[in-house]
């Protein structure tokens, strides 16, 4: 029987359906990763690994096992995983496009709202008893209907993005690399250089995935062509920004406040900066993280593998 390493606890109903036809083992502490040293040892017998956004699926993971024929990430991302290693190995690589769109779509948007109207704070100022009076001015932050969104990385997750701003009567700007113009038409959105998007946007959101490319792309000039009044939301990958420079810009108050679900290094420790920032919203890398997409996630990831297993394409291979 084929073995299938998966390397967090996901649904039952997954793994038993996995288990008719493979050998199926689990790292099996539920709240920990699994050490770099008991995966080495793991893939030297699997054919397939499911693997996490926080697992680093190298080379020396490939070298490591010689019977491996698929991994199957439980992401839409996939930077963690070295491409040209496993392309050199001859394992085909999959992630979890689509499926989770939508889900992410929501919380970028609320991460804007949270920032934006200080949801956050607001929530602590009353859980901590400071709530004594009413007054015109508490906590009154910035509206969103009506304002401009810039997307950096319009793809499915950037146009779902916009899809919701449109909603709030929002300016759409975005810039990609390649236009959109189905999303320019549905949306209204603006094609704009990277330059114009960052001096006309309230809300800067970046969902660009991470390539040697956008790689740090956010930096101190980027920050410091954003508005004073504007915030920096990111739901892609952190290390698409500069985080020092993000961390000077919100000291130095050239920009309004951020609102982060990724981090340059995760995950992020207690006594980190960014947590001290009262207009900071910073968030665990939830993007995805309803029960609904993660059970959906899980059955396309434990699909792919099945699939490779049995000589099948795979439905979403990563090119
Ligand atoms: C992904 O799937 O890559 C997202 O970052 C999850 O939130």
């Amino acid at each position: 029987m084929k073995k299938i390493y998966i390397t967090r606890k996901i649904d039952d109903q997954v793994i038993d359906q996995l288990k008719e036809r493979f050998d199926v083992q689990v790292w099996n502490k539920e709240d920990t990763a699994v050490p770099k040293d008991e995966l080495l040892h793991q893939v030297k017998d699997s054919h397939a690994l499911l693997t996490m956004l926080s697992d680093k699926i190298d080379q020396e993971i490939f070298d490591a096992a010689p019977h491996l024929e698929v991994v199957a990430n439980l992401a839409v991302g996939y930077d963690n995983i070295d491409l040209d290693a496993a392309k050199k190995a001859g394992v085909i690589v999959t992630n979890t496009p689509d499926v989770l769109t939508d889900t992410t779509a929501d919380l970028t948007f609320s991460l804007i709202m949270a920032v934006g109207r200080r949801i956050t704070e607001a929530a602590e100022y009353v859980k901590q008893g400071k709530w004594t009076s009413w007054s015109p001015y508490l906590l009154a932050g910035t509206d969103i209907h009506h304002k401009t969104i810039g997307i950096i990385g319009m793809g499915s997750i950037g146009q779902a993005v916009a899809q919701r701003a449109k909603g709030f009567n929002m300016d759409v700007l975005y810039h990609t690399r390649s236009r959109k113009s189905e999303a320019e038409q549905r949306f209204n959105a603006k094609h704009v250089s990277l330059e114009e998007l960052l001096k006309e946007s309230d809300y800067v959101v970046m969902l660009a995935p991470f390539t040697e490319e956008t790689k740090q792309m956010m930096g101190k000039k980027e920050f410091a062509l954003m508005k004073k009044s504007a915030f920096f939301v990111n739901a892609g990958r952190g290390t698409t920004v500069d985080e020092q420079a993000l961390i000077e810009a919100l000291q130095t108050g050239e920009i309004a406040g951020a609102a982060l679900d990724v981090f340059e290094k995760e995950p992020i420790s207690a006594d980190h900066p960014l947590l001290s920032m009262k207009n900071v919203v910073a968030i665990p890398h939830i993007g995805s993280a309803s029960r609904e997409t993660r059970l959906t996630m899980m059955k396309l990831a434990s699909d792919n593998i099945a699939a490779v297993l049995q000589g099948k394409k795979a439905l979403t291979e990563v090119k």
